[in-house]
């Protein structure tokens, strides 16, 4: 995981200061025999008793509708939880002065963004990601678009 501000991208935001905006990171290991007991223990203590697992690449059907709609600044009413499985991407975040952090994940990378907090998700150059999303329930999992709040 890389974490920077877009508009200082020499500078790296520590985990601390991801922590403060509410952003948690865990590095976990990238094959499934090392990282299977760990992430098991991250969802035991968290409540995280949904998980599923998505994959973005080359052969993914509307793959560009799909980035469109990631892009798309959203929040949601609940934590996002992702485990990166293989592959990269991209979460662009807002801190709370509304300035952009963006967070570099992958293979073994685990965020949770938490609820309320606009964000953003793209893949990177490689071009594909597998991950794993982990839910408290099924609820509060209907993207907000920034557009229809500001409108309010
Ligand atoms: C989502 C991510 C990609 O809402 O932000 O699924
Ligand atoms: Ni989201």
């Amino acid at each position: 995981m890389h974490a920077w501000y877009l508009d200082d991208p020499s500078h790296p935001v520590p985990p601390e200061r991801l922590a403060a905006e509410g952003i948690l990171h865990w590095a976990l290991p990238t094959t499934e025999a090392e990282w299977a007991a760990p992430l098991q223990a991250i969802r035991d203590a968290r409540g995280y008793v949904q998980m599923d697992q998505v994959h973005l690449g080359p052969t993914t059907p509307n793959l560009d509708g799909l980035c469109q709609k990631f892009w798309e600044e959203h929040l949601h009413t609940d934590e996002e939880i992702r485990f990166v499985v293989a592959g990269a991407g991209v979460f662009d975040l807002r801190d709370t002065a509304d300035r952009w952090m963006r967070v570099h994940v992958a293979a073994g990378d685990l965020i949770v963004v938490p609820k309320d907090k606009y964000h953003r998700f793209a893949l990177d150059d490689a071009g594909t990601i597998t991950c794993k999303r982990l839910f408290k329930d099924m609820g509060g999992w209907t993207p907000v678009p920034r557009a229809t709040q500001t409108a309010a």
